[in-house]
């Protein structure tokens, strides 16, 4: 297969391509303005909400899917500048997903958790969704834009991601945790937000089989343990060896954050195992194996 990842330098994709089976071509496309060196994909700049570079790029490659997960993802970024959300976000994916279409290419369109308020988990892929700040309402738009190109389209809904990310990209909860904890800084993490957190590579293979069988439709995308950051930090501690005395247990008012966030938004994992046959990890698992792994990599 010939695949192209947007947002190739983060967390997800990143899950991707470590879990790709040889003989498949990758090209990825980020924004910013840097070189990778990379083995298993080849990274290209482009902005995805540049409709004609997108065009240019799908002129020259001839790709059977496309994974875009490309576009703001800063909750509170987003929050305080919604017009650039929106034109990262939904600009981009209505680029991409025409782009794929006159290919006849597979689409999968990476979504979130943020599509739902948290009053009433678990979630499942047909519940009514109900965003409750702009990054969930922009990325609701991005999946109709995502479907009125495609049809045929899968939407992808991973949920609060953790793994070792790129140098260049941004930290996820363990990845700080374990950070703040190497340091010896105390750390304060909350109690009343919970989730169940996807690790990148379980987020990966899940992906690759998505390709492979090319279902239509919604998937949620999480692990098998529904924990809060303050429980998580503990686990993060136990797992590394680290000093567990450093966090502090908070809830949500100590942090008075930009976009008030949904309280709980687990999902249910049903789909994924029985049309996929993907097993859900628990976070000690996830975590085991990062710590398996720490050194590898870029
Ligand atoms: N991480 C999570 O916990 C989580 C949870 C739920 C859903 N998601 C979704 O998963 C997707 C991937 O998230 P992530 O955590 O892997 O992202 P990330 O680590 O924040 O990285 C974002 C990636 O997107 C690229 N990018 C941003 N705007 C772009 C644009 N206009 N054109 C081209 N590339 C652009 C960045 O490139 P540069 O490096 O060049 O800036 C980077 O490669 C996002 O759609 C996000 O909404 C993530």
């Amino acid at each position: 297969m010939k695949v192209l990842i947007t947002g190739s330098t983060g967390l997800l994709a990143k899950g991707f391509e470590e879990t790709a089976e040889s003989g498949h071509e990758i090209v990825g496309v980020h924004k910013r303005d840097y070189r990778v060196a990379d083995p298993r994909m080849k990274h290209l700049h482009l902005d995805v909400s540049d409709a004609a570079a997108v065009d240019a790029l799908f002129n020259e490659h001839r790709f059977d899917a496309v994974i875009h997960a490309a576009g703001m993802a800063s909750v509170d970024a987003v929050e305080k500048n919604p017009e650039e959300g929106r034109a990262s976000n939904v600009g981009g994916t209505a680029a991409i997903a025409r782009a794929a279409k006159r290919i006849g290419a597979y689409l999968v369109y990476i979504s979130t958790n943020a599509v739902f308020d948290g009053a009433s988990p678990p979630y499942a892929e047909d519940d009514p969704v109900s965003p409750i700040h702009h990054y969930g309402r922009i990325k609701l738009e991005c999946e109709q834009a995502a479907r009125a190109e495609c049809p045929e389209a899968c939407v992808a809904r991973p949920i609060l991601m953790y793994g070792w990310n790129h140098a260049v990209n941004r930290p996820n909860p363990v990845s700080w945790i374990y950070e703040k904890l190497i340091k010896g800084e105390r750390i304060p993490l909350v109690d009343d937000v919970y989730e169940n957190p996807l690790f990148n590579l379980q987020c990966g293979k899940t992906l690759w089989s998505l390709l492979e069988k090319r279902p239509a439709g919604v998937f949620h995308l999480a692990g098998a343990t529904r924990i809060n950051r303050y429980e998580m930090g503990l686990e993060v501690a136990r797992v590394f060896g680290l000093d567990a005395d450093l966090i502090e247990r908070v809830d949500s008012s100590f942090f008075p954050s930009i976009a008030p966030r949904p309280k709980d938004t687990t999902f249910k994992t049903h789909k994924v195992q029985t049309v996929l046959g993907i097993e859900p990890m628990t976070l000690a698992e996830g975590l085991a194996v990062m710590k398996s792994t720490m050194g590898i990599g870029f």
